[in-house]
């Protein structure tokens, strides 16, 4: 942090024992937050258990019976239905609530914010809650808020490539399971995902909408127009889970008012905060997850070109780790905002 302030924080950490909780806890520790008492909590199955942090153990607590009095921060990430009950609570015992879910992004008295691209909007938070954006919108935005304040953005068509990591542990444990079982010829029994996901490619990440797009589709039309304050964008979204661990990959496609060169876009993406610029026309010159966003935090972007169907159209391929960025990183980022005043 690059401005520490002096006090410590009371810290409590919802859904800690889960894919995107236990990456908040390391992420807090490897950026040196100030914490002072530290709450894990869970579900009443996890109660009791222990975990580390900074060479202490600090024992789990069952989130049910847990009394929020006192905690300064709370970071969220025990899924949708658990935010709606909790995160009140929790504000109006005095915390500043960070959650992770889709909860709350979409109403107009809680800010949904990326900390590169709009943080003063943290500071708005009449009900003690910030939302913190859905990981493909998470590095979508970060790469394309330069361009769009430089170049104006009007369209993205977008297709994302997820890793299973966004469907939490199950969904990793559920990959890992049935690649076993299938290169040793045996069956397998989808649970997780609707279908097989080891080998195959699902166009269905969340629940089907009226309108024929998924809600996970639908987060990249709302979240992207809030974060960058524009319902004028244009966003046209197809969301596909892949047989990925960690790291979401996006293959987007920008209409902009002005014109804008892979050069000048490199060049501007490339001193703009929290992007990477991985861009050579050679084998391996280009971000992917397993090389670049797996355990990182930085927004890969690499395969700048133009768009040959568009006068003004510009594609980029977008990677960075879902669970960091995507995720657990913001929350701890908007958790220094706060920390710091904002
Ligand atoms: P638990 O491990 O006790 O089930 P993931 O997204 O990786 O699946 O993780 C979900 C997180 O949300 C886990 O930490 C999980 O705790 C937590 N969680 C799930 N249900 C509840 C609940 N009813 N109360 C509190 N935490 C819950």
């Amino acid at each position: 942090m690059s401005n520490t302030p002096s006090r410590t924080f009371h810290v409590a950490v919802v859904g800690a024992t889960g894919a995107v909780g236990e990456t908040m806890l390391s992420i807090l520790a490897e950026r040196d937050f100030p914490v002072g008492t530290l709450s894990v909590l869970a579900s009443e199955r996890s109660a009791g258990g222990q975990i580390e942090y900074r060479g202490r153990t600090v024992v789990i607590q069952d989130l049910a019976s847990f009394d929020p009095a006192g905690v300064d921060i709370a970071l969220f990430s025990a899924g949708g239905a658990i935010s709606k009950e909790y995160a009140p609570r929790f504000a109006a015992a005095g915390a500043v609530v960070i959650d992770n879910s889709s909860a709350f992004r979409y109403e107009d008295d809680v800010p949904l914010v990326v900390s590169e691209v709009n943080p003063e909007a943290a500071s708005n938070r009449p009900r003690g809650i910030i939302a913190n954006p859905n990981c493909s919108t998470m590095q979508m935005v970060v790469a394309l808020a330069p361009l769009h304040r430089q170049y104006g953005i009007e369209r993205i068509n977008v297709a994302t490539y997820q890793s299973v990591s966004g469907g939490g542990r199950s969904a990793l444990e559920e990959l890992g399971k049935q690649t076993g079982q299938l290169l040793n010829f045996q069956q397998i029994d989808p649970q997780r995902f609707p279908v097989q996901i080891a080998f195959n490619l699902i166009p269905h990440i969340d629940e089907f909408l009226d309108n024929g797009f998924t809600k996970e589709e639908m987060k990249l039309v709302w979240e992207t127009r809030k974060i960058l304050g524009d319902d004028s964008i244009l966003v046209n979204p197809t969301a596909v889970r892949v047989p990925v661990f960690y790291g979401h990959s996006e293959a987007v496609a920008i209409e902009t008012r002005i014109k804008v060169t892979p050069e000048a876009a490199r060049e501007l993406l490339s001193r703009s905060p929290g992007v990477e610029v991985v861009d050579e026309r050679v084998a391996g010159g280009y971000p992917t997850p397993v090389t670049h966003a797996s355990g990182t935090d930085a927004v890969y972007v690499g395969r700048i070109r133009e768009d040959l169907s568009h006068p003004r159209g510009l594609n980029l391929w977008i990677v960075s780790d879902n669970i960091r960025k995507g995720a657990a990183l913001n929350a701890v980022q908007l958790a220094e905002l706060v920390a710091a005043g904002g």
